[in-house]
């Protein structure tokens, strides 16, 4: 049956920034479709990981820092020697800076490139290298909307800059690792109401221009965008490899 695509059974996921926000809800729908999932995030396990474990779900929680290749090799080890094989990643830890651009320091710069989209390239090589020795696997890499258009009121040109890179990166990985059964796809979401765009929603000047400029003229919830992870990790996208995924509202038909 065609709905038995959509299911993860016995799949191994790997869900980076999964503690919270769009992460945790992809996490979560990869649980409840029959997957074993771990979390990997740098913030301490949330209770919602916690709560998921204790309703029955299969899902773990490890430290995990995507700036560091380091650990993000030592645990891909552990996950591969403990489960035998690792069949999904998401990588969807990300931050964001809105500092205009002239005020911008080159710390700043350099974090949000470094976890946005240096995180992506670190844990795919990682995770990827354990996915080609079986000659499958499926990686989800987070963009945004804001790859692909530049967002307003906010200055936010590293984060736009990251989520562009992530959109190459996404095409040039899914040409060099088709040959080893790897698919790798990108979501890009509008705005979602995370932790992430909290301060956002919380201005005025802000939201009011976010809603105006999104057909729907609302924001997403995080549980919106899971489903489409979820596809995307299943056999139902089997010949999608490439695709960036644009999930916004209508906010980038204008
Ligand atoms: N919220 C939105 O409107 C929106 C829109 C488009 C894309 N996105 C992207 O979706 C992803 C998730 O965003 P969110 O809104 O759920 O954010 P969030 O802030 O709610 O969650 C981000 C998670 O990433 C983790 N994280 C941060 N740095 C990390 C690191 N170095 N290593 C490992 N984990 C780390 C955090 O601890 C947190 O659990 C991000 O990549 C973001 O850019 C968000």
């Amino acid at each position: 049956m065609v709905i038995d695509k959509f299911y993860l059974k016995d799949r191994v996921a790997v869900v980076t920034g999964g503690n919270q926000g769009i992460g945790f809800e992809i996490a979560k729908a990869m649980a409840e479709a029959g997957a074993l999932v771990i979390v990997g995030d740098i913030s301490e396990e949330s209770l919602e990981i916690k709560t998921l474990r204790n309703s029955g779900r299969k899902i773990d929680y490890v430290f995990l820092d995507v700036r560091d290749s380091k650990n993000i090799d030592q645990v891909s080890k552990k996950i591969f020697d403990t489960y035998g094989h690792i069949d999904i990643l998401a990588n969807i830890a990300g931050i964001v800076v809105n500092t205009p651009l002239l005020e911008t320091t080159d710390e700043e710069w350099e974090e949000v490139i470094n976890v946005n989209l240096n995180g992506v390239f670190r844990c795919s090589r990682s995770f990827g290298k354990y996915m080609a020795k079986d000659k499958k696997g499926c990686i989800i890499n987070m963009a945004s909307m804001s790859g692909i258009v530049v967002n307003t009121p906010q200055p936010q040109a590293s984060y736009n800059a990251s989520k562009a890179g992530v959109i190459l990166l996404t095409k040039s990985m899914a040409s060099e690792l088709a040959p080893f059964g790897i698919r790798v796809n990108a979501i890009a979401p509008g705005y979602v109401a995370t932790p992430l765009t909290k301060k956002g929603m919380s201005n005025k000047e802000w939201s009011e221009r976010w809603l105006n400029m999104t057909p729907m003229k609302r924001v997403a919830e995080p549980e919106e965008i899971a489903p489409l992870a979820l596809f995307l990790a299943s056999d139902a996208s089997s010949f999608m490899t490439g695709s960036v995924v644009i999930i916004d509202g209508g906010y980038t038909i204008w």
